[in-house]
């Protein structure tokens, strides 16, 4: 079979892959001391019992007669549609169980929507970024997708030009911000989707991290007028839940979306889904109509609140340090402008001093280059540990 050539434009490995590797490596020569993990962004928790309940509950019902499901419907269950509504977009009557897609991920997600666009259109892509939005544009869309720099060591806090995109482009955005750890505020958001209904761009918001997100500020995107008619919102289950494991999101593709000719890009989307995807296991959708229960709610925020914890134990750490450290209040990540040049070497030291596992910032686009991400989700001891071993670093 003739090999996609595409795969030569990514990197060798998947970030996390490479990162698993280059730590695997060293633990065989250094076992002397116990590595602590803040790499990937993982939940590592026991599922809460009301989910837990729920997905035993829905095996014993599955081997009933009365019970037994087979296929979805593609667009997920509508208790669990309803769910969404109800509980994440109460404030947003536009939105509607209609608009809701069930997904087995957000990953997953990311990938279908770069198969609605046309041939020609541009993807723009926040960097630094979660690395699936630039892999997934290549191998889909045959093209590097243009860099949108949000973060710099001068400028430090998120700022991006989306003026500067050709008319018509597919832009990739992340809030709370994977990896930075920050905010867009309100009013760079409403901007945005101004430029966006000008210059008819489609916004991907992906809302992965809503539930670390503190006090008043936005958690949809559609809590800003006329955001319906330009942007694609995309949640998930794994971070507020823990169903990283058990694969649960969703996409909102609201009914007033257009393509530039005017035809519903919902209508396309419940086209591709019926083709490519038949609905998620209906396990995990009762195990997310659980998590959004009273109950489940209660129980899963209250894991939220321990990674969140876990993130200001280690952001202490850096406290007199010379390192510049962001984020860690509306996100489970710190974002750490090192002394390093270069973002493997900054992650080789705390290796090697420190026996803790970081991701290199350099792995989410050329602008995080010098960076160092660090994760909060580990247990709360190995938040404390890690932060006394952060204290006794040169940084
Ligand atoms: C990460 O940035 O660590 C990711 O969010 C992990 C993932 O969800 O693939």
């Amino acid at each position: 079979m003739d090999r996609n050539h595409l795969f030569d434009g990514l990197s060798g490995k998947y970030l996390f892959q490479e990162v698993k590797l280059r730590v695997d490596l060293f633990r065989q020569f250094h076992n002397e001391k116990r590595c602590i993990f803040l790499g990937i962004g993982d939940t590592t928790q026991p599922l809460c019992n009301s989910i837990s309940q729920a997905i035993i509950q829905t095996g014993d019902d599955l081997a009933t007669a009365h019970g037994y499901r087979g296929y979805g419907p593609e667009q997920g269950i509508i208790e669990l549609r309803s769910a969404i509504q109800k509980k994440l977009y109460q404030s947003m009557p536009h939105i509607s169980e209609e608009d809701i897609f069930i997904s087995d991920g957000a990953k997953c997600d990311i990938q279908r929507m770069h198969l609605l666009c046309g041939e020609k259109l541009f993807v723009a892509v926040q960097d630094p970024s979660y690395p699936a939005y630039k892999d997934s544009s290549l191998l889909l869309r045959k093209k590097i997708p243009l860099s949108l720099p949000i973060f710099s060591k001068e400028k430090q806090h998120l700022d991006i030009d989306l003026n500067s995109l050709p008319n018509g482009s597919l832009i990739f955005l992340c809030h709370p911000n994977n990896p930075t750890g920050t905010l867009f505020s309100r009013e760079q958001l409403s901007s945005f989707i101004k430029i966006a209904t000008q210059k008819e761009h489609i916004i991907i918001f992906d809302v992965a991290y809503r539930d670390y997100i503190e006090g008043d500020h936005l958690r949809s995107i559609y809590e800003i007028s006329g955001a319906d008619e330009v942007a694609i919102e995309i949640g998930s289950f794994s971070k507020s839940a823990g169903l990283s494991g058990i694969r649960l999101g969703w996409s909102i593709v609201p009914k007033k979306l257009r393509y530039s000719d005017g035809t519903s890009i919902q209508s396309d989307y419940l086209r591709l889904i019926g083709t490519t995807f038949n609905g998620a296991s209906y396990i995990s959708q009762q195990a997310g109509i659980a998590a959004l229960s009273d109950i489940g709610r209660k129980e899963s925020l209250e894991q939220v609140q321990v990674y969140k914890e876990n993130i200001k134990i280690l952001k202490a750490a850096f406290h007199g340090k010379k390192a510049k450290v962001f984020g860690g209040s509306h996100a489970p990540y710190l974002w750490i402008a090192t002394h390093f040049k270069k973002s493997w070497e900054a992650f080789d030291y705390f290796l090697h001093s420190a026996y803790i596992v970081t991701t290199p910032g350099i792995g989410f686009g050329e602008a995080g280059e010098g960076f160092l991400r660090l994760s909060g989700f580990s247990s709360k001891d190995d938040a404390i540990e890690a932060s006394e071993r952060i204290a006794a670093l040169d940084i």
